[in-house]
């Protein structure tokens, strides 16, 4: 398995141009499902991820091409079995389930297993579907959904943690070929959600209220092909921005949304960095002086998730006691026994990282688990005196496109060690 070697202490420098968002090209990949025509969608990450994702639309018999950044698929016929062996991959292979039924009124996919970040059911995406008024079963590891006929209904999807992001996709997709009028209330407003909105809406869709906690969805019999642009990667932007101020000179994002990153800007010039913004990139520099930082993370627009992991890495090296709640999924911390080897301070108390600012991290020899986590510890090691060594870096291949090559353009010594 590969390993990225780290030799910290190069303070990092100039521009990097931001790819376009995983989390909203899986489920617009997905969404290509829902008509029979040519869909051209550009600006797909070159990612694991987006791999699986292309590997299930052809083990659903989709034609599939891709060439650079863009992917055409066209779903002239579709299978509605997503077996184990594809989906186990990805999480996110789930949402594949709401276009097959709006299409097909029937699908079945092997149910998610369990995820290191914590407990992710899918009770809420199921609950929508049923309201559809589709009949769900899970059995022999499988979740079965079918309905002779679906029907507009009002649904609440908002769950203990909030709302949800993949829900609240799959059951758009569900509801854009149903008949009648479907109100998703408590939906996620995340970007990624908008942006499948938009390319829904480009296929021929209804769909109004994108962005906000109510979505209104008017069924229509059919959907035709598209072409669409994918946005940018928020949480890539955002770590770039947090590795900048680790250890930059003032580094540059470029191709980037700024609005969609406040939460994360916000948080950085409230602990020691000066941020500007223009109309697509944003330059992140020191002002002297760290501080600590309260920051809890919750739904959009609030502080994403997943950038929490990146921030107990910045704020391991700044002055003073800071403290930080995750909200969503509470036991993501698998960073924080990997920080504490290179010799940050931090305490868990439940799911909240209390963290007592250090004037050095030391490089060593640490264990990736998951995507931003593996982010946050290569962040570290840009910091850290000596050389780090982070294993298990498919993790990071799944979400970054070329992480540690971009890092090398701004300045970091960095190098990815091929496995035997
Ligand atoms: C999406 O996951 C993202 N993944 C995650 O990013 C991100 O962390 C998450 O949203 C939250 O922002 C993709 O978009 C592919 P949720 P999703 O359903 O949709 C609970 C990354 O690093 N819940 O919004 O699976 C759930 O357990 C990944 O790129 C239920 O209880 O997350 C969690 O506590 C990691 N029942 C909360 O809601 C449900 O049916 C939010 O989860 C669904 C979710």
């Amino acid at each position: 398995m590969d390993k990225i070697r780290i030799h910290g202490g190069h303070p990092l420098s100039g521009s990097i141009k931001i790819s376009g968002s995983k989390n909203s090209a899986l489920p617009i990949l997905a969404a290509t499902l829902l008509t029979r025509e040519p869909c051209t969608i550009h600006r797909v990450p070159d990612l694991s991820d987006t791999n699986y994702m292309v590997q299930i639309l052809t083990h659903l018999g989709a034609q599939v091409e891709r060439a650079s950044g863009t992917v055409s698929v066209t779903a002239d016929r579709v299978e509605s079995l997503a077996p184990y062996d594809v989906v186990r991959k990805m999480r996110a292979s789930v949402c594949v389930l709401g276009p097959l039924l709006g299409r097909c009124k029937e699908a079945t996919v092997s149910m998610p297993g369990g995820c290191i970040i914590g407990d992710r059911p899918i009770d809420l995406h199921l609950k929508g579907f049923e309201a559809l008024g589709a009949a769900v079963r899970v059995e022999g590891g499988n979740v079965k959904v079918f309905a002779p006929r679906l029907r507009g209904a009002v649904i609440n999807l908002r769950g203990k943690f909030g709302p949800t992001v993949l829900g609240t996709d799959n059951v758009m997709m569900a509801a854009v070929l149903t008949e009648g009028t479907t109100v998703i209330e408590g939906a996620a407003q995340e970007p990624e959600v908008v942006d499948l909105a938009n390319f829904l809406n480009k296929m021929g869709a209804k769909i109004e209220g994108a962005g906000t906690r109510r979505l209104i969805i008017e069924g229509v019999r059919e959907l035709h092909g598209a072409e669409h642009d994918i946005i940018p990667d928020r949480i890539e932007a955002g770590t770039f921005l947090v590795a900048g101020a680790i250890c930059g000179k003032g580094i540059t994002v470029e191709r980037v949304e700024p609005g969609h990153v406040e939460a994360v800007t916000n948080a950085l010039a409230s602990c020691g960095f000066r941020i500007e913004s223009s109309a697509r990139s944003i330059t992140v520099s020191s002002n002297g002086q760290t501080s600590p930082l309260e920051l809890v993370t919750d739904p959009y627009p609030g502080f994403p998730t997943d950038m929490q992991a990146q921030m107990c890495a910045l704020l391991s090296t700044n002055d003073g006691i800071s403290v930080i709640t995750e909200n969503i999924f509470p036991q993501r911390y698998m960073h924080i026994a990997e920080l504490k080897r290179m010799g940050a301070q931090m305490q868990l108390e439940g799911a909240t990282a209390v963290i007592q600012g250090v004037d050095r991290l030391f490089g060593a020899p640490v264990m990736a688990s998951d995507l931003r986590a593996s982010a946050a510890l290569v962040l570290a090691g840009l910091k850290a005196e000596g050389v780090t060594e982070v294993s298990r870096v498919y993790h990071i291949d799944r979400g970054y496109e070329r992480l540690d090559e971009k890092l090398s353009e701004l300045g970091a010594h960095i190098e990815r060690v091929k496995g035997t």
